[in-house]
Order: structure tokens, then sequence, then C-alpha cells
């Protein structure tokens, strides 16, 4: 199975309660995404890798377009019904894979991702193609969950994340999501950081596949036991497993004209 593969894999099966946990992990969707795109916000944008359509739909009111793109049939779907039951007529759905974006460059004014890149095999070529299809003196903002700046609790942090869902490649730290910016052009790169508190079987429910869950969940239990954070505090309280998500943000400049 490719890697492409397993992502629409995971992802139709996931599509339902993703679509749930998408739709309530952010009650400031839509003024983390339109405040950090600024004048952008009102222009054409692009949802790379939009799944359900949350941050699509938060954004389309004020946009002059969005295109959500996603290599998940089912996930398009979900953001259509999204985007309709909204009354949102400026929303366009494509499918393609993020790391070539059948797009011509210079195409829009905005283009945001979120909780996508640890999903791609290769995320500097993702950033790139966001880079390529902005222009210039446009706005991109990412935000995802990232992983430790140490290299065995990174580590460690990615393979429980692997474990639960083969589709997740890699967590980055915040500082090669910052260089890879850096690297595909980008310019003026302001950042944020929030941490969301999670529980376990919380998280394994999304997955919705229970042979995976046992061995992971005695893994998992073993290392907190052992006291080893993995770099999301990993601990058992009330004899409850829970850790956190760190999240990280950065809106940056495609240099050049407004
Ligand atoms: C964890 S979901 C995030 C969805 C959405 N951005 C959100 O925050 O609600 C990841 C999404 O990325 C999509 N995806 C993963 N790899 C992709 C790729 N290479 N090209 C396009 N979409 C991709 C999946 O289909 C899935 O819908």
């Amino acid at each position: 199975m490719d890697h492409l593969e397993r992502i629409t894999d995971e992802f139709t099966r996931q599509a339902q309660t993703f679509e749930v946990w998408a739709q309530n992990v952010d009650a400031d969707v839509d003024k983390r995404f339109g405040g950090a795109l600024g004048k952008a916000a009102r222009g054409r944008l692009i949802d790379v890798a939009c799944g359900p359509g949350v941050v699509t739909a938060a954004l389309a009111p004020a946009a002059s377009s969005v295109t959500a793109f996603d290599a998940t049939e089912e996930m398009l779907a979900k953001a259509k019904a999204r985007c309709a039951k909204a009354g949102l007529r400026n929303v366009e759905f494509r499918r393609g894979d993020a790391e070539h974006l059948p797009f011509a460059d210079a195409e829009f004014d905005g283009a945001v991702t979120r909780a996508a890149l640890h999903h791609f095999a290769d995320p500097q070529r993702a950033i790139s193609e966001m880079f390529r299809v902005l222009r210039p003196g446009g706005v991109a903002v990412l935000a995802d969950v990232i992983s430790s700046e140490g290299t065995d609790e990174s580590r460690l942090h990615n393979a429980i994340e692997r474990l639960r869902d083969p589709s997740h490649v890699r967590m980055l730290p915040a500082s090669e999501l910052e260089s890879g910016m850096a690297q595909a052009g980008f310019r003026d790169l302001q950042t944020a950081t929030w941490d969301m508190s999670r529980e376990l079987e919380e998280w394994f429910s999304i997955v919705r596949d229970p042979a995976r869950v046992e061995p992971i969940r005695t893994v998992v239990r073993a290392l907190a036991e052992d006291g080893r954070s993995a770099g999301i505090g990993l601990s058992i309280k009330d004899g409850r497993i829970v850790f956190f998500h760190r999240w990280f943000l950065i809106k940056a400049e495609k240099p050049g004209e407004r």
C-alpha cells in the first residue's frame, strides 16, 4: 500500500468520528485562522488537507473564495455537506495530493492547513507547494501538533502516534517547522503555541479500530507507569492515562508586492 492509499484508507474509516473531534477541538478556529491571515482572509484562499471542512467553513464567510482540498473523498463529502448546510456558495472542492497541488503559481492570497502536516510523506514539499501557489505578499497559516525538541522524546511520541494511526508520519519539533518555512522562502514568521489535554481512550476512539487499541494501551500504560512522559506529559490520573498535544501555529508571508 502506498502512503496516499494508507491516508485515504485511514481517513475514510475515521471520517465520522474525526469530524466530531474536528468541529469541537478549537472554539476559536475562525479568529485563530482569520486573524492570522489578516487582510488575506478576504481574498482567494486554499485549505490544504481540509478534512471535514471545519477551517474552510470558518473562513469562507469573509473570503472571496475558498478551495477545499483533500486526498480523501469521504472527507470532501463531509466538507461539502458542512458548507451546504451553512449556505456557503463560494467554496470549491478538489481532490488531490498536497505535495503536488494542481494549481498555477500565485493563484491564492492565503493558504491554510490544520492538523495535516504530520500526515505528509514529505512535509517540506507540501510547504513549498503552498509557497508556490501563493501570490507575492500572500500569507500562509500552518497549525499542527508538534513533538518535543528532544530527539528521544520526539521519537517515542511519534512511535505512539504511528501505532495508533499508521498514516501518521511525524510530528515535527517547532524548530523544524520554522526552518522548513524559511527554507521554502517564507518571511516574517510569527508563531503561537498552546496545549490541549487529552485522554487516551477518547483519542483511541477516533481511529475506530479496536484491534489496535489493546496493545497500544498496554504499552502506553507501561511507559506512563515508568515515568516516560514522551514529551507529551504522559501520566496516569485517577487510573486514566492522560497526556497533552502541543499545538504550534506559524503565520508567514511570501515576499513581494501586496
Ligand atoms: C487529521 S485530518 C485534518 C483535517 C482538517 N485539516 C482539520 O483540521 O479538521 C488530516 C487530513 O489530511 C488529509 N491528507 C493527508 N495527507 C494528504 C495529502 N498528501 N494530500 C491531501 N490531503 C491529505 C486526510 O485525507 C485528512 O482529511
